[in-house]
């Protein structure tokens, strides 16, 4: 489990996060949801230690990341994996060499046929062969990027996995693919999730649970049919806004 507790963060001059009390569960699909700029990508930065906070804690499995020394910290990181808002591959390494740097490097020294197993085993959880482990991303579509991140954050069997961002800029096929792609991950490997989004229609299909994050603060938490019915303001100017994007595309 996760435990974020009262979090607060100021970055130039702006309160960012201004008191985030929020749960990941195990087992479950957690959706950070919320306009743009509003902090959700600061917000599960923290979580790995990305960004230290002015204030607050996040538990990690009861280990705090913020008070954690160096062993421990390693220990944290070691249970979570980061799937960055714009895939974050290298570019000058292969599909392989990408999804290798999930996998704990003395494992691969001592057990490189292993390693190789494992990285061809995540390929096919994502729906890629192997035809595509010599290539480099530049060869690769934006979809397939993402894939390729994907089972890179998966290889190392890692207990939590943070997606930030996983479909924007991908075309309604691609972000399907990829929405289906979480989901069976969860049912498959057992995956505890948080999936940062500000696509209503990914958050309703993957959440257990929504979290609307605005103005600093958490302004609702709820399953999906507990959000579409929420009489709370935040919640039904941020589910209009999207009705008005509907109506333009
Ligand atoms: N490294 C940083 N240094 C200073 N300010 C930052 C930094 N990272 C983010 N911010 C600021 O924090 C605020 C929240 O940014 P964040 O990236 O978390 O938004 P977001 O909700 O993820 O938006 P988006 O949906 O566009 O990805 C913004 O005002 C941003 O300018
Ligand atoms: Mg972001």
């Amino acid at each position: 489990m996760i435990e974020i507790r009262n979090l607060k963060k100021v970055l130039n001059g702006k309160k960012v996060l201004d008191g985030i009390d929020l749960d990941v569960r195990e087992g479950e699909t957690l959706v950070i949801m919320g306009p743009s700029g509003t902090g959700k990508s600061v917000l599960i930065k923290h979580i790995v230690g990305l960004f230290d906070p002015d204030a607050g804690d996040i538990l990690v499995d009861g280990l705090s990341v913020i008070r954690a020394g160096g062993r421990e910290i390693g220990l944290i990181r070691s249970k979570i994996s980061y799937v960055f808002q714009n895939s974050a591959l290298f570019d000058s390494l292969t599909v392989a060499q990408n999804i290798r740097l999930g996998l704990d490097a003395e494992l691969c020294d001592r057990e490189p046929e292993e390693c190789t197993r494992r990285v061809r085993e995540s390929l096919t959880h994502v729906n890629l062969g192997p035809e595509v482990l010599g290539l480099l991303p530049a060869e690769l579509s934006g979809g397939m990027q993402k894939r390729v991140a994907i089972a890179r954050s998966i290889v190392g069997r890692r207990k939590y996995v943070l997606y930030d961002e996983p479909t924007t800029g991908l075309d309604p096929v691609n972000a399907a693919v990829v929405n289906d792609l979480i989901a069976r991950l969860k049912e498959e490997i057992g995956l505890t999730s948080v999936v940062v989004t500000h696509d209503v229609e990914s958050a309703f299909f993957l959440g257990d649970r929504i979290a609307l994050l605005a103005e600093g603060k958490i302004q609702a938490l709820g399953t999906p049919e507990d959000m579409k019915n929420s009489e709370n303001p935040a919640v039904q100017r941020f589910l209009s806004g999207r009705s008005n994007l509907t109506m333009v595309a």
